[in-house]
């Protein structure tokens, strides 16, 4: 049967009406850590819109795990009962909804990217920052290295946040393992220099998040898919940097332990090379993920046609699509993208008193 944007997706006990997803964007504006009237419109109007699966902007697992005082948290009772109306909102539209879990490790305590997005020294708001290695990442201040405690109690913050995510709701969990945050500080060697178990060969590099997927996996029920964003590549030429066949040993790994779903993203501790940045240039990452491991995989990264989502899926490069930036510009992209790609709307149905606006003219 072949297969386009529209056909639904069964993830264990979950199912997708269609293969868009919104992508996970911070938006900022959640004071300690707590989501609001904001976020109901923002995750609410593209389920409305049509996607299967709204995915969160990253939500720390605690407070030095935010990138900034107004990042999204998950690490108390009061941003479960914050998130829950949201998450119910965007359920009873027929979407289903993903939290993004984080830590930004040595990428944390930064002001409001309105203030400018600079270092925030504890004295003015910000925290002690902690990384895989004493590491500078901003070039304005140094992380500290974690110790092996902090490290196990790192892995239990992320399963209690993901006991949390299941009281709020949840229909599922993204791991943001990607863009230079938390798990790429360990498991890339360009800024990992570790010498005990979670530093030097890929093995020790990976324990981090491989230990950190067997936490949340007992601590969520089976029927519960789980997602990982990966950094497919570091964007750099430097020998030891992280290449798409770690990511594809990688992907293999973290399926055993019971990931469904990888989506490859790339970066985080440098700037891609400005002329390789094309419509769908993160699309091989996915392809090449999928057909080494048979991973359900997600493309990401300047997909802005309904034509070329709509290829992607049926040419069975990925199986889901994200957008993100798109998403902002029409939010009604997969209404419109059904219409144009003359599918059955049962995949992304119309609300009701939206109905009009949608008919044949
Ligand atoms: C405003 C904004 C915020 C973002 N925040 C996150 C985030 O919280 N987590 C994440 O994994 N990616 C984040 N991203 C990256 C997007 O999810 C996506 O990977 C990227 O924008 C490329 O997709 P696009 O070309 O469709 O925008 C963000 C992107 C934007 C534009």
């Amino acid at each position: 049967m072949s297969l386009s944007l529209f056909s639904p997706l069964q993830l264990r006990g979950l199912a997708l009406k269609n293969r868009l997803v919104m992508s996970p964007m911070q938006q900022y504006r959640s004071p300690d850590g707590l989501v609001g009237a904001w976020h109901l419109v923002h995750l609410g109007s593209r389920a409305v819109g049509g996607v299967g699966l709204v995915i969160t902007e990253a939500t720390a697992v605690t407070p030095e795990g935010r990138n900034t005082p107004f990042d999204a948290g998950l690490w108390n009772e009061a941003q479960v009962a914050a998130w829950r109306p949201v998450v119910q909102f965007v359920q009873t539209q027929g979407a289903r909804i993903a939290v993004q879990l984080w830590h930004a490790g040595g990428k944390g305590s930064h002001a409001h990217p309105a203030a400018g997005f600079h270092y925030l020294p504890p004295a003015e708001g910000g925290w002690p920052t902690k990384s895989a290695s004493a590491v500078s990442l901003d070039q304005q201040h140094t992380a500290e290295a974690l110790t092996r405690p902090e490290i196990q109690q790192l892995v239990a913050d992320f399963a209690q946040a993901a006991g949390r995510a299941g009281r709020a709701g949840f229909d599922t969990i993204e791991l943001h393992a990607g863009h230079g945050y938390l798990f790429h500080q360990f498991y890339s060697a360009l800024v990992n220099y570790r010498t005990d178990e979670y530093g030097g060969s890929f093995d020790n590099r990976v324990r981090l998040l491989l230990e950190t997927v067997e936490a949340i996996r007992a601590a969520i029920p089976g029927s519960m898919p789980l997602l990982v964003r990966l950094s497919a590549v570091d964007f750099s030429d430097e020998e030891h940097a992280w290449r798409l066949a770690d990511s594809v040993r990688l992907a293999a790994a973290l399926q055993q332990r019971g990931v469904d779903v990888v989506t490859a993203s790339a970066g985080g501790f440098g700037m891609p090379d400005r002329a390789k940045v094309v419509p769908l240039y993160q699309v091989p990452y996915a392809a090449k993920i999928k057909a080494a491991t048979g991973i359900v995989t997600g493309a990401v990264g300047l997909i802005t046609t309904p034509a070329q989502a709509n290829d992607l899926i049926a040419s069975q490069q990925a199986d889901l699509v994200l957008l993100a930036r798109e998403l902002l510009r029409d939010p009604y992209f997969p209404l419109h993208a059904a219409a144009d790609l003359h599918a059955d709307l049962a995949a992304v149905p119309v609300p009701g008193p939206y109905g009009r606006a949608f008919e044949a003219s």
